[in-house]
């Protein structure tokens, strides 16, 4: 697979850039979150995992300050040129928006880019699917500059960056769990990480006899024109309305009982629904990491399931696509758990599954999707992958 893809690389990067001389090829995973959706920026917990497929990139430095990027997933926009004097976004700029924006990120944090670059990807997640496919290309920018120029950042500030690009150049005002569970990401590994204050742990994810199937909605969505940044103020006025009772930080900081004593504080209905998924689903992920740690799958399976719940019901940030996926999945005899995984409103579900009822399941599910929903889902069975790497 990886030497295929390295031929691939270079043939299309010859034809595109006339050689491929002097060419370095890199990989960066892109993620699915098990379970702590939408806590990343209250404050909470977070359980996500690096995968086998992402964006590998094919990068040269070139002795000018151009910039010549090409997407083998977006061929028919061919080349697209910018500059180093012009790291300014643009909806023109399409994809190259969020490079552009990493090397943008680079110079405000003092690390000037030296010198133009012909840069090419090839991803082999679903466009807009919620596997973070734009976290993948921004932790794979950062770290090409840094193996091109010899930057000193570590992982984790690879992963701040991209954050701070996506924020400050992409207008998304997304959390760090995405650029963090991609540029730290371990094999076999989830990472149970606090977003208070970055502290993490690796937790192996040991499923004896059952797998992580990703079904994708094919609905697409684009963080920036979802209801995500209004989320995120809902959460945040909620927040102020709470401090006036009492001293916390963040949501992330009260259990259950705190939260239900106070939320009376909140003036308004639906952001009490809003705060209260924050600091439910705060709970309900360190206590599936426990539960996995104990090895009670199915445990984990049961809060993955009040994860969706909760997510649909007082976060409502799901949709009837992802809805079917989730309740179909829960349909199915050998269906551990199931829920809707990243930003929501269109994307994926995540779901374990055991191994005898896999097949069962795409069936069953796609067929139920297809019949409600006028179009085909599309499931992969996947795998924990690495962080970035130098192929
Ligand atoms: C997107 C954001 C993350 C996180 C999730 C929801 O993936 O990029 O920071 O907020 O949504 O959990």
């Amino acid at each position: 697979m990886a030497k295929n893809m390295k031929e691939k690389m270079l043939k299309t990067f010859t034809e595109v850039f006339g050689d491929a001389e002097g060419v370095k090829l890199y990989f960066a995973p892109g993620r699915v979150n098990l379970i702590g959706e939408h806590t990343d920026y209250n404050g909470g917990h977070v359980f996500p995992c690096a995968l086998t497929i992402g964006t590998y990139g094919a990068v040269r430095k070139r002795n000018d300050n151009k910039l010549r990027f090409y997407s083998m997933n977006f061929d028919k926009l061919g080349v697209i040129e910018s500059s180093l004097e012009d790291l300014k976004p643009c909806k023109e700029a399409g994809w190259t928006n969020y490079p552009k924006g990493v090397m943008w990120a680079f110079g405000e944090k003092g690390m000037k880019v030296p010198c133009g670059m012909d840069f090419m990807l090839n991803g082999n997640i679903p466009n807009g699917s919620g596997l973070s496919s734009s976290a993948s290309v921004e932790v794979l920018t950062g770290f090409v500059l840094r193996d091109l120029f010899g930057f000193e950042v570590s992982n984790q500030e690879l992963a701040l960056i991209g954050q701070f690009s996506e924020n400050q150049f992409n207008g998304v005002n997304c959390g760090i769990m995405d650029q963090f569970a991609i540029a730290m990401g371990k094999a076999e590994h989830a990472i149970f990480l606090d977003t208070a204050d970055l502290s993490y742990e690796y937790a192996p994810v040991r499923l004896a006899g059952a797998k992580i199937v990703i079904a994708c909605s094919n609905k697409k969505r684009g963080l920036g024109d979802s209801k995500y940044n209004e989320r995120r103020s809902e959460c945040e006025e909620a927040l102020r309305e709470l401090q006036k009772v009492m001293d916390i930080k963040a949501l992330g900081d009260l259990d259950e009982e705190t939260f239900e004593a106070n939320c009376n504080a909140i003036a308004d209905e639906v952001r009490v629904r809003r705060a209260r998924h924050a600091v439910y689903e705060n709970r309900r992920t360190i206590k599936a990491v426990e539960a996995l740690k104990r090895n009670d799958i199915e445990l984990f399976g049961k809060l993955m399931n009040q994860s969706h719940v909760s997510l649909r019901d007082d976060y409502e940030v799901t949709g009837i696509e992802l809805d079917t996926l989730v309740e179909e999945a829960w349909k199915v005899d050998g269906v551990i758990g199931s829920r809707m995984t990243g930003a929501g409103f269109g994307g994926c579900t995540v779901s374990m599954v055991k191994d005898a009822a896999i097949d069962n399941f795409i069936e069953q599910v796609g067929k139920a999707y297809k019949e409600k929903i006028g179009y085909e889902a599309d499931f992969y069975v996947v795998e924990i992958g690495d962080g970035p790497v130098v192929l």
